[in-house]
């Protein structure tokens, strides 16, 4: 079993981008700037939109946050996407899900101009990426994917199992496992809820991506011997013996999982600062492919 280790692969990422701001800096030309816009007081999101703020940092990016209270109308949300759409000094910015239940969230991200949409999630954007056009894949799966693709793992012509089928990460996974192009070329089954005999499918999975958001859900005897396993889950569990009061745990089983999976992410420190990295990549983009 080896660990794909999101962590270290993240931080070679954000180096890299470090070194090309660096670059830019040096040839006298402005850092990307990526803004975050977070409505409410939820306790998840508030520590996932600091540590995206806090990479920006340490990559040299110009960052803003902008906090509304969770009593924000949705009015006054687009009047602040627009500002932000409109100010020639911001290259890209993303909208912190979940929004508040009285705010409709497609028409939030609707109003995103899409090519400031470093989250991938304007229709215009999803719909360029299914079609395979340059666009911005959302951060999530664009970290998976870029993982299986710096680990080198051969997934062509392989069955990848996703379970999930979320807009943020099953069903773009779903997109890009099964792509012409490498990696991809996967046969895909794409699982949900409403899904049959759930574990006689992951039992024949090569690769299982797991994002469900139940925690240690995937056991051992779901998983075939030499699997490759993705963890996205980030549930809070609660414990009193961690100082925070929680822990971050997966939807995998990790420690009677690992023993029969021949790559698998852990949680924390697989999925989660690949997201950061690829959100980071796509300021980049947008920067490139739009400033000036
Ligand atoms: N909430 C959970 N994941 C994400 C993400 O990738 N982007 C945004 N904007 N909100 C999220």
């Amino acid at each position: 079993m080896k660990i794909l280790d999101g962590k270290k692969t993240g931080n070679d990422i954000k180096s890299e981008i470090a070194d090309q701001v660096l670059q830019l800096k040096k040839s006298g030309k402005r850092p990307p700037h990526l803004a975050a816009v977070l409505v409410g007081n939820d306790g998840a999101s508030l520590t996932y939109v600091g540590s995206k703020v806090r990479s920006c940092e340490r990559i040299g990016y110009e960052s803003t946050l902008i906090k509304l209270p969770e009593e924000t109308t949705e009015q006054t949300l687009l009047n602040q996407i627009q500002e932000l759409n409109t100010n020639p000094a911001i290259d890209g910015f993303i909208v912190q899900l979940p929004l508040p239940a009285h705010i409709d969230e497609e028409k939030i991200l609707m109003a995103v101009d899409p090519k400031k949409d470093v989250d991938g999630f304007h229709p215009t954007n999803f719909g360029k990426m299914a079609l395979d056009m340059e666009t911005f894949i959302p951060a999530t799966p664009f970290g998976i994917m870029e993982l299986i693709r710096r680990y080198d793992l051969d997934i062509s012509g392989k069955h990848a199992v996703i379970i999930g089928r979320s807009h943020i990460v099953g069903r773009p996974m779903s997109i890009l496992l099964s792509r012409k192009s490498s990696p991809g070329n996967a046969t895909v089954t794409l699982t949900h809820s409403r899904t049959k005999n759930l574990s006689e499918i992951t039992k024949q999975a090569d690769i299982v991506v797991s994002a469900l958001g139940v925690p240690n859900f995937l056991k051992a005897n779901m998983v075939k011997q030499g699997a490759i396993v993705i963890d996205v889950g980030i549930t809070r569990v609660p414990d009193e013996s961690h100082p925070k009061g929680y822990v971050i745990t997966g939807d995998v089983d990790f420690e009677a999982v690992r023993h029969k999976a021949s790559y698998i992410t852990p949680v924390p420190g697989g999925v989660g600062p690949m997201t950061i990295a690829m959100l980071l990549q796509n300021t980049f983009l947008a920067y490139s492919r739009y400033a000036n």
